[in-house]
């Protein structure tokens, strides 16, 4: 007989128990309808925001008090798809609990807003990030950053926590949004180097002031005119622009060229080059739909001398 220890075969691995299955075993609902239970939400703070098939639709409250219980939520929201108008009020009901603001916790940063009223886009959030790094990584260049479009901060707060020695202006114009953006520069701690604006980027900007222009808002209508904008806040020795667009796939050659071209035209104004660029895909927004960034680097054109900080050392 052979003695020894003998090799046990390995038990199966057990699968770790999700909220999701918690919330399934919880349900009390006909087997039918259990099976259209959201496998994912979006979460920020203590609010949930849930996408929910019509077919639950009469089940929304019992299913909104499950999630609440099963995630710890105090405010449970069905998402109707998309935002509205040009502050980009999002379109949610409450299913349960009584309204409250947010406090969302991203890249250590504290975001705070009305998610009855104000968009939270948790699809933008490698976008925030490379804000932050772009700064983070640019040495002892003392930024000054226009957020044309800020919101509670999207980018206001990253740029804001990362510019050294510069400042960043964040233009907004609806009340409500400016509220929140406050109170973030004030919660993140950086109301020594950032300079809220309530109004219309439109007519507040000053042209020849920036060193990085954040356009973080989708303008179709009136596009050449706002390229032409934030083209001429560059100062005389160029920066940089983060452009946000969308664009169907297949158009997207085709949007980009048109939009280049504006962009040569309008910095030539100002006897500046497209040097570089490059264009992101952030998320996919609509069916066929995709939001991305075009990153222009503004330099002197030739024959220019260069005034100011080497913009190249940035795409080293
Ligand atoms: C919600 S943000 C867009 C998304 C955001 N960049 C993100 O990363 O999630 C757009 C903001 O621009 C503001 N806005 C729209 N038109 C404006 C304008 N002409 N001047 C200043 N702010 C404007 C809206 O009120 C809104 O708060």
């Amino acid at each position: 007989m052979s003695g020894g220890w003998k090799s046990c075969p390995k038990p199966p691995k057990k699968r770790r128990r999700t909220p999701y299955d918690e919330i399934v075993e919880l349900c009390n609902l006909p087997p039918e309808i259990k099976e259209l239970l959201p496998r994912r939400w979006e979460r920020y703070g203590d609010v949930v925001i849930l996408k929910l098939p019509k077919e639950l639709t009469s089940y929304e409250r019992e299913v909104g008090r499950l999630y609440a219980e099963v995630l710890g939520a105090n405010l449970v929201l069905v998402d109707e798809g998309g935002v509205r108008g040009l502050t980009r009020c999002p379109v949610v009901r409450v299913i349960y609990g009584e309204e409250s603001e947010a406090f969302h916790k991203e890249n250590r940063l504290i975001y705070n807003f009305d998610p009855i009223r104000i968009m939270f886009s948790s699809g933008n959030i490698d976008e925030r990030i490379y804000v932050a790094e772009l700064l983070k990584g640019s040495g002892d260049r003392r930024w000054v950053v226009w957020d044309l479009f800020a919101g509670i901060g999207y980018f206001s707060l990253p740029a804001g926590r990362e510019v050294k020695g510069g400042a960043v202006v964040s233009v907004e114009i609806n009340p409500l949004a400016y509220y929140y953006l406050i109170k973030n520069l004030v919660f993140n701690e950086i109301t020594d180097r950032t300079i809220p604006v309530l109004g219309d980027n439109s007519k507040v900007i000053v042209p020849g002031t920036a060193d990085l222009t954040i356009s973080g808002y989708f303008v179709e209508e009136g596009w050449e005119e706002h390229v032409a904008r934030v083209c001429s806040l560059l100062k005389p020795e160029g920066g940089l622009i983060l452009y946000h667009f969308l664009a169907k796939k297949k158009e997207l050659e085709l949007r980009l060229a048109m939009l280049l071209k504006r962009f040569s035209r309008e910095l030539l104004n100002r006897n500046l080059d497209v040097a570089e660029h490059r264009c992101r895909r952030v998320k996919s927004y609509a069916p066929l739909v995709y939001h991305y960034v075009l990153e222009v680097l503004a330099r002197p054109t030739k024959g220019q001398k260069p005034s100011g900080e080497d913009w190249a050392s940035l795409y080293k």
